[in-house]
């Protein structure tokens, strides 16, 4: 039996208005921990805690991190198998990227025990694997983030190319969740299967000045265009009150307020020159708990990816 490695995979933002399936920013909290170490062969996985652990299966074909692992090992031609521990910071189904940190969590503790041979492209797309098996579609806006850190914006998933940039520092999150659950596989089943020129025409518009804004650090900018007449409209039904809960962020002094991934988290960006964030996240909770359900709160910010810690 090897030393244990231990990773921590953040939280992530995946849609940020505009780029469905595209657009990912990596948050400084919350996040998993994933513990791994070589044993003689085979991938398992013997131990699970945190938040929602008791619906993650420890069958490591069916578990994100499990499959991102194998897929690692697979690709290194590793001689070699991994225990893994994986200890929930992100409730399952919670729309910030639970499966992703887990698939790029067990992808990068498996990276460092393979000598880090893989790129950081050929990690994305391990986890990435991972996420098709447990979230019924191959996207990697959570995994993407989730190693690379930053703001992250996938060109083509064929061939594959994605790049990362810093946002703006003065950039805050907050990150609101309901007590519901929402899972990526039954939210994605919603989605129409055409859009309008109309709606092209303005997701083109506001993703183009989205990535402009992040890269010169325009945050008005960046508010303004988090817009997304195809996808959320499409969900809002699956998150009570997600359209009240984003016009009290709004009231509040948020820069921008909308679904995060595929819900139920409700994310405002804020500007931490203008507020910390604090009035944001007590109005969403406070919403919740009128309307008799429990919302717990996140004030944070972007940060890096996986890392070893
Ligand atoms: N882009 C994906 C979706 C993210 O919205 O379905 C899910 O985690």
């Amino acid at each position: 039996m090897g030393e244990w490695v231990k990773v921590s995979a953040p939280a992530t933002i995946s849609n940020i208005g505009p780029g469905f399936d595209i657009f990912g920013m990596a948050l400084q909290e919350p996040f998993d921990i994933i513990e791994a170490r070589k044993i003689d062969s085979g991938v398992r996985i013997t131990g699970v805690s945190g938040p929602g652990s008791d619906t993650i299966p420890c069958d490591s074909k069916l578990n994100s991190v499990g499959i991102a692992a194998e897929e690692v090992l697979r690709r290194t031609e590793a001689d070699f198998g991994i225990e893994l521990r994986i200890k929930k910071g992100i409730r399952p189904c919670s729309g910030i990227g639970s499966s992703g940190a887990s698939a790029a969590g067990g992808a990068y503790a498996a990276h460092l025990l393979t000598g880090e041979k893989l790129t950081e492209r050929e990690l994305v797309l391990c986890a990435a694997h991972a996420e098709d098996v447990t979230s019924g579609g191959f996207h990697a806006d959570n995994v993407a983030p989730c190693i690379m850190g930053g703001f992250t914006m996938i060109r083509s998933y064929e061939p594959f190319e994605v790049v990362s940039i810093e946002p703006p520092k003065d950039l805050g999150v907050v990150v609101a969740m309901p007590d519901v659950l929402v899972a990526t596989k039954e939210s994605r089943r919603v989605l129409p299967h055409n859009v309008s020129v109309k709606d092209l025409v303005f997701h083109v518009g506001n993703a183009s000045c989205m990535a402009y804004a992040m890269t010169v650090g325009d945050i008005d900018l960046i508010g303004r265009s988090a817009q997304d007449s195809v996808f959320e409209p499409a969900r809002t039904h699956l998150v009570p009150y997600l359209k009240e809960a984003e016009k009290v962020a709004m009231g509040l002094g948020a820069k921008a307020s909308f679904l995060g991934g595929s819900g139920p988290c409700v994310i405002s960006f804020f500007n931490k020159r203008e507020t910390d964030g604090k009035a944001i996240a007590d109005g969403i909770v406070g919403l919740y708990k009128e309307k008799g359900m429990r919302c717990d709160s996140w004030i944070t910010a972007w940060g890096k990816g996986c890392r070893k810690v």
